[in-house]
């Protein structure tokens, strides 16, 4: 019956975070790589968790980007009170994603769809140390910043480290970087081997990873059986308040212990 599979589904759920060391698990059914449907369960998920998560007063929320927060934004409906208030902001400039599933749009998009607010930042993908310190001093930048600096929320993505490698379009000596330690997961522009270590990071201002462990509401958002490795391996040191919104075909992967 129905409330026997919802059962079940609550069962794997406390399995999994119990397994990941994290806070929570929501997992959709199916395999959000194969059914587009599942990733908009994800975002109704996502936007069923900050409606009843958020807490009132000044609410500024960080979003990555990404093909599954892209579409996670699509989801989202109105989540502005007449006390709460939400100002969304890119988590991090200029990491190599196409516009539309770049963190500004996906965060441009929530902003608007759930009635919120949002800045954007602006970083031009290939620029000069000396242009990009010159960049970090103006007032326009520096504001954002600041902003995301004061973030009490982040929704993000979780990719394959070598797939994003080369959807970023990475040196040759890079991706070989990245294959001799053993890179599997990618998340925040950071590369991750099967322990969830730090291998490589790309330089890039706004939020970086050690400020998310202080975070307290932190959603991170990936399924799919090809992704569950990844899945597996940033979860190793991601913040214990994560909460992870992923679909069956991932779970049930990563419980076998790949
Ligand atoms: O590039 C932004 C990002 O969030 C990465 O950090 C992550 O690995 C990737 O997107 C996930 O993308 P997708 O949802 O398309 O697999």
């Amino acid at each position: 019956t129905i409330m026997d599979q919802l059962f079940e589904t609550k069962q794997v759920e406390l399995q999994l975070a119990k397994y990941l060391g994290i806070e929570k698990c929501l997992i959709a059914k199916g395999d959000s790589s194969q059914q587009t449907k599942v990733v908009s369960s994800f975002g109704e998920m996502v936007n069923e968790s900050l409606a009843t998560r958020l807490p009132d007063g000044k609410n500024v929320i960080a979003v990555m980007g990404g093909t599954t927060m892209a579409a996670v934004a699509e989801e989202i409906g109105q989540l502005e009170t007449e006390k709460r208030h939400n100002i969304f902001v890119p988590a991090r400039g200029g990491i190599g994603e196409t516009v539309s599933v770049q963190a500004n749009s996906v965060s441009a998009v929530m902003a608007i769809r759930s009635q919120g607010e949002y800045r954007s930042l602006f970083v031009p993908e290939q620029l000069s140390s000396f242009a990009y310190e010159t960049l970090l001093q103006e007032p326009s930048i520096k504001e954002v910043l600041t902003l995301i600096n004061q973030a009490n929320c982040v929704i993000h993505g979780i990719g394959r480290a070598l797939h994003m490698a080369a959807r970023r379009k990475m040196s040759e000596s890079e991706i070989l970087m990245l294959k001799q330690h053993n890179a599997v997961a990618e998340s925040f522009g950071y590369f991750f081997n099967e322990k969830g270590e730090i291998i490589h990071k790309i330089p890039r201002i706004g939020l970086q990873l050690k400020d998310i462990q202080n975070i307290p509401y932190v959603f991170a958002i990936a399924g799919g059986k090809d992704k569950a490795k990844a899945i597996h391996a940033y979860m190793k040191n991601a913040p214990k308040q994560t909460w992870l919104i992923t679909d069956e075909a991932a779970a049930n992967e990563i419980l076998k212990g790949v």
